[in-house]
């Protein structure tokens, strides 16, 4: 699936089809590493099995605008879950990711956030996300970042700076060209999935 999606020649009809796919494999694996405690269940046959549940709360957020074709992906998985959203772009004069807009679901410092964003490229709006979160109370070890595609400069610079945050992806590339696009990569993943130039 990862093949082909990278492929240039794939249609987008085909790229969403499986990029869907992917997706909730991610969010599925993003889930495994969320602690769960142990529980008895008794099952038709009148046995006991040993089972395992999930007791904290979880919200998704998307990082506008590639990270929210992700959103769908999280709801097939978890019926009602809450998401919020981040909008980050280059700041003009500073060169440096700046925030523009944020919502959030209001006790968004109890629960578990799955931080939603198809590429980690150089991790410039991954850490300003990562900020924002902890800025509303969110505890770093409780972030979890999903994403298909990364490279090791992304996932250097998040982790260096964020220890506890967790990232679940699909590939690590080898690296970023001169444009700051992942290579091999699959171009920009955004463009491909809204059918955009
Ligand atoms: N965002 C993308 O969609 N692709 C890249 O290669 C880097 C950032």
């Amino acid at each position: 699936m990862m093949g082909i999606i990278r492929d240039k020649n794939t249609n987008r009809e085909n790229f969403v089809f499986y990029a869907d796919r992917i997706i909730r494999l991610l969010v599925e694996e993003g889930l495994n590493h969320l602690p769960v405690v142990e529980t008895t269940i008794l099952t038709p046959t009148g046995q006991e099995y040993q089972g395992v549940e999930f007791q904290g709360r979880i919200c998704g957020v998307s990082i506008i605008r590639a990270g929210e074709s992700m959103e769908q992906g999280l709801r097939d998985v978890c019926r009602s879950v809450r998401i919020g959203k981040i909008l980050i772009q280059r700041d003009e004069e500073t060169a440096l990711p700046k925030l523009y807009y944020s919502k959030f679901p209001p006790d968004i410092a109890t629960r578990y956030c799955l931080l939603l964003d198809p590429a980690l490229a150089t991790g410039g709006s991954a850490m300003k996300a990562i900020e924002v979160l902890i800025d509303h109370g969110v505890p770093e070890e409780r972030i979890l970042f999903v994403n298909l595609i990364c490279c090791p400069e992304g996932i250097t610079a998040v982790t260096d700076k964020f220890p506890a945050i967790k990232v679940v992806t699909a590939e690590i590339d080898g690296g970023l060209n001169e444009k700051k696009y992942i290579v091999p990569g699959l171009g920009d993943f955004g463009c491909r999935y809204y059918g955009t130039d």
